[in-house]
């Protein structure tokens, strides 16, 4: 089957011509369980090559679930009336970035709906008061889009990581899953505009979002290999009652496993989470993403208390747990595959951040201004 001389290739040759690739995609529910099996371990042998069997660990902190926006297929949109919206306060966020350090969490994410409370002021104080306790630690945001001066802001404080997803690089499916005053534009040049300043980037799309087509796929790795992420973020899109997508299907295992190697397949140096979602729509759903291919995990530290209202999709997992809970499981998870968790920061391998006035990027000759690197002494905290 050509399908299986694709995935050699790209094995191979970390590419595909767009044709070749639109071909795999749609090849992809005839692969049978032994074909399958065999993506997953080409993926997992491009990742175990540069991370070993080391999983990152990024402490979530869901910090308000105020937004501005309407996305049509996220829970915490303007129109859903009926959820109890909350924000932390300064305190509450140190406080989980405090108990989050004692577990041996490296990375903090300040994950939040577009709150307009949220001043750039707030942030930046949030930021280096992270950075002030806990210097060994990144900052990683999840705020939205922004003007390229706040992200600046941002990163002068302290802040060197930004994840957010393109969610799709096709234009008329960018539109079907958001309100007309988005776009789609605005979005890539937010990535791009956060690269330049200097941030390791994540971007990422929803697998099996209502109107996404096989050709939607295929422009999507596109773009990801134009951009040049550092993080790239997928899961599958599930459901939330309260939205219009409330009847939709789910996007499924299979596809979500399948689109994960591929994607460690193009990235090989890519940090790639197995996310809440794909643990959500399977029990080991986050053990399979790894063995797939991703090599970051993302235990939640947000107080209990907040969880259940900050929920982008029906069913989440861990809203009952407690931040202690979330990071034992995990670690036993990945040991069960033969995978350890390690208290390390987990940075892009060879980025160097920003040498003063040069622009960021891979700088494999640069002693100056290293940061994390893979090959640091790590301590494993399963
Ligand atoms: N299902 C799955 N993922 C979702 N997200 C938002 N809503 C959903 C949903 N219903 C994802 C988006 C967003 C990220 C924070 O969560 O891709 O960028
Ligand atoms: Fe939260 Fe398993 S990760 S309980």
């Amino acid at each position: 089957m050509r399908a299986m001389e694709w995935i050699d290739r790209l094995n191979r040759d970390g590419t595909l011509p767009d044709g070749a690739l639109l071909e795999l995609i749609s090849a992809r529910h005839g692969l049978s369980g032994t074909e399958r099996e065999y993506l997953y371990l080409l993926a997992r042998k491009k990742s175990t090559a540069v991370f070993g069997h080391d999983i990152y660990l990024r402490g979530l902190i869901e910090f308000t679930n105020h937004c501005r926006n309407n996305c049509r297929y996220c829970g915490i949109r303007r129109d859903n009336g009926a959820l109890h919206r909350y924000r932390l306060t300064d305190a509450e966020i140190l406080s989980c970035t405090d108990e989050g350090y004692a577990l041996g969490l490296r990375t903090f994410v300040l994950q939040g709906g577009e709150d307009a409370y949220d001043t750039d002021g707030r942030i930046c104080r949030i930021v280096s008061e992270i950075r002030k306790r806990h210097p060994d630690c990144a900052v990683t945001l999840s705020i939205g889009e922004k003007s390229r001066e706040s992200y600046r802001r941002y990163f002068e404080a302290g802040a060197e990581r930004y994840l957010l997803r393109h969610e799709t690089a096709d234009a008329g499916h960018y539109s079907y899953l958001h309100p007309e005053e988005m776009s789609m534009e605005h979005r890539m040049n937010c990535l791009y505009e956060l690269k330049e300043i200097g941030f390791q980037i994540g971007a990422g799309f929803m697998v099996g979002s209502p109107g996404q087509t096989d050709a939607c796929y295929v422009k999507d790795f596109r773009f990801l290999q134009e951009l040049g992420p550092h993080m790239i973020g997928i899961g599958p899109f599930v459901p939330h009652h309260a939205t219009p997508f409330a009847d939709c299907a789910a996007g499924t295992l299979e596809d979500t496993l399948f689109f994960l190697a591929l994607l460690r397949l193009y990235f090989p140096k890519a940090l790639i989470p197995a996310t809440t979602a794909l643990g959500t729509i399977h029990p080991r759903g986050r053990e399979l993403g790894v063995l797939a291919g991703a090599n970051v995990i993302m235990p939640n530290l947000s107080p209990g208390a907040v969880r259940k209202d900050y929920l982008l999709y029906d069913g989440k997992i861990c809203v009952d747990d407690e931040a202690g809970q979330c990071r034992d499981c995990i670690g036993s998870r990945m040991h069960s595959i033969g995978y350890r968790t390690v208290a390390a920061r987990g940075d892009y391998p060879g980025f160097f951040g920003k040498p003063d006035g040069l622009p960021a990027g891979e700088n494999p000759e640069s002693e100056t201004g290293k940061r994390c690197m893979v090959s640091e002494q790590q301590e494993e905290i399963n």
